[in-house]
C-alpha cells in the first residue's frame, strides 16, 4: 500500500512558504514550456504547477491537468477560472484505465510529488509514454529518500535509482538528473522517436 496524499488537507500544497523547497519557476525551468504545444501535469493536484506553466506555454498552448482525484481537480479548477486562465484542462484519471487525452498529444510531461503514491502495477508509466509525443520529454519530482524537514515518511519513498529502472524498462531513455530543489530529486526521460 504506498502513502497518499489526502486530498482533505489539499490547501497545504498552496501554502506560499513552499516556494522556498518548491519553486515552481524552477522546476519548469526544465520543461522548455516556452516552446511547447502541450503540457500534460500528471497528478497535479491543486495545481501549484499547473497554473505557473499554463501562464508559460505559448498562446495556443494548453496545460492537461491530470488527477485521480475529483476534490483536487475541483479546487485546481475554481484557482483557474479565478487566474483567468482557460488553457487549464482538467482531466480526471482513473488508475486503472486509459486515461481521457488523445495518445501523443503533449510534448511534455510533469509528474511532481506523485510517483511516491502510485501503483507500480498500475498503467501509470505506460499511459505517461501513450500521451507523450514521440521525442517528448518527461519531468519526474520525487522526495529524496532521506529525512527532510517536510514530505511524507522516509518508508514511503521511492528511490531516484528505481526510478530510473522503471522508466527505462517502460521503453523511456533517460536523459539525466536535475536540479529542482533541495528536498528532492528531479529526472528528465525523453520517449524515444521511434
Ligand atoms: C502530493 S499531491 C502533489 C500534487 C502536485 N503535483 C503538487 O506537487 O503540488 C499528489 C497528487 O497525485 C494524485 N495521484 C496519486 N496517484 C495518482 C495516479 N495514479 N494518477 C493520477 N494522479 C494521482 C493525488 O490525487 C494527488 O492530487
Amino acid at each position: 500500500m504506498t502513502h497518499q496524499f489526502d486530498p482533505a488537507h489539499a490547501e497545504r500544497l498552496l501554502d506560499e512558504g513552499r516556494r522556498a523547497w518548491h519553486d515552481p519557476a524552477q522546476v519548469l525551468r526544465h520543461l522548455n514550456l516556452e516552446r511547447c504545444t502541450a503540457l500534460a501535469d500528471v497528478g497535479c493536484g491543486p495545481g501549484w504547477f499547473a497554473l505557473e506553466a499554463a501562464r508559460r506555454v505559448p498562446p495556443g498552448g494548453r496545460v492537461y491537468a491530470v488527477d485521480l482525484s475529483p476534490e483536487m481537480l475541483a479546487l485546481l479548477s475554481r484557482r483557474a477560472r479565478a487566474a483567468g486562465l482557460e488553457n487549464v484542462l482538467p482531466v480526471l484519471a482513473e488508475e486503472e484505465d486509459e486515461w481521457p487525452v488523445p495518445t501523443g498529444a503533449c510534448a511534455a510531461a510533469l509528474i511532481a510529488n506523485v510517483y511516491h503514491e502510485v501503483d507500480p502495477a498500475s498503467m501509470f508509466v505506460g499511459e505517461v509514454k501513450r500521451i507523450l509525443e514521440p521525442g517528448g520529454l518527461c519531468l519526474l519530482v520525487d522526495w529524496k529518500p532521506e529525512a527532510t524537514p517536510v514530505g511524507p515518511p522516509v518508508s514511503a519513498r521511492v528511490a531516484p535509482e528505481d526510478v530510473v529502472a522503471e522508466f527505462t524498462a517502460a521503453g523511456f531513455d533517460y536523459a539525466g538528473p536535475c536540479d529542482v530543489g533541495p528536498y528532492s530529486y528531479g529526472l528528465r526521460f525523453v520517449k524515444p522517436r521511434q
